[in-house]
């Protein structure tokens, strides 16, 4: 049997190559602000939760304290609404000072000092899905750089506002570009997420070889509806998506939503149990300030980290 499945081990590393950045080698794990902070940029009205530095400082220092980073969940990952709404003169994006005043680097260094890793989001086109600037193929080598120099470790690249022919372009070419910073960097893929459904209109290869994890489909919701939405779009197409995944490649059908208000403790069991039978990223989007001890405990669950 070992032989046997030796074998298949073997077949499928010679088939399928992953990204060489040496990232995410099993599903990647952390938090991430979207699901459950959306572009809440109040920070007059909610000092503590809208996207700035006290936010990211708040959720670091307790996942180092609260026992979440010696399971794995490390990466925690600033999505849209960041920036300030135009370039600087230097032609980069530049974080909005009113909510970041120590700066991205600043923040790079308070998440790297409590053994964690930070992520970053950046869009494709025109504009984000937000309406703050994008990243069009002409600043992708600038905006890696910019990264790059801020000591960010991952980064989220969304598909709004660009076309199928630029994101063939761009996300490849993002790919290089953060491999030329010499920095390792984690990178997420939305491009299949805009191209529809399967027969994959990506083309699934490609997408292993160029980025570490991808997400295939629609935004989660906080809901029930929205959690059985996303498993019956993976059970219909789980022949395609299967073989695609493996280290340093992962299909992400999107943020684990437990510890928020939408699922009961049935139901939070369920997207997590399906999540890891995926071998899904397990990227939380949640208040862990506030968290109840029983999602706090199903979060945690070692049986489920180790699936
Ligand atoms: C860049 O790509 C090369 C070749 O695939 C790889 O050996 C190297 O580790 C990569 N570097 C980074 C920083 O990702
Ligand atoms: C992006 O902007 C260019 C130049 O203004 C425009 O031609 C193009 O249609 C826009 N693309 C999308 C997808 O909005
Ligand atoms: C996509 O956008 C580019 C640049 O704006 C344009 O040249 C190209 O024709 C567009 N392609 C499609 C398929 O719309
Ligand atoms: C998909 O991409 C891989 C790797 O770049 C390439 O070898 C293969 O020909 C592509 N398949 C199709 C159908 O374009």
């Amino acid at each position: 049997m070992r032989l046997i499945y030796l074998g298949i081990l073997l077949a499928l590393s010679a088939l399928c190559s992953s990204l060489d950045n040496g990232l995410g080698k099993t599903p990647p794990m952390g938090w991430m602000t979207w699901e459950r902070y959306r572009c809440n940029i109040d920070c007059k009205i909610d000092p503590e939760n809208c996207i700035g530095e006290n936010l990211i400082k708040r959720i670091a220092d307790k996942m180092a304290d609260g026992g979440w980073r010696e399971l794995g969940y490390v990466y925690i990952c600033i999505d849209d609404c960041w920036s300030l709404k135009s370039r600087g003169s230097n032609g980069r994006l530049q974080p909005d000072p009113e909510r970041f005043p120590s700066g991205m680097k600043a923040l790079a260094d308070y998440v790297h000092a409590r053994g964690l890793k930070l992520g970053i989001y950046a869009d494709l086109g025109n504009f984000t899905c937000g309406g703050y600037p994008g990243t069009t193929l002409d600043s992708i080598q600038v905006d890696a750089e910019t990264f790059a120099s801020w000591e960010v470790d991952m980064l989220k690249f969304d598909g709004c506002y660009s076309n199928s022919s630029e994101k063939a372009l761009g996300y490849p070419k993002m790919s290089y570009a953060l491999n030329a910073t010499g920095r390792p960097i984690l990178y997420s893929c939305s491009w299949p997420a805009y191209e529809g459904g399967l027969p994959p209109q990506v083309n699934y290869t490609l997408l292993g070889s160029i980025c570490n994890l991808w997400r295939n489909f629609d935004d989660i919701q906080d809901s029930w509806e929205s959690v059985l939405t996303i498993i019956e779009w993976f059970a219909v197409h789980q022949d395609d998506l299967q073989s695609v995944a493996g280290p340093g490649r992962w299909n992400d059908p999107d943020m684990l939503i437990t510890g928020d208000f939408g699922l009961s403790y049935e139901q939070s069991k369920s997207q997590l149990a399906i999540w890891a039978i995926l071998a899904a990223p397990m990227i939380m989007s949640n208040d862990l300030s506030t968290i109840s001890q029983e999602a706090k405990e199903l979060l945690q669950n070692r049986l489920l980290i180790y699936i």
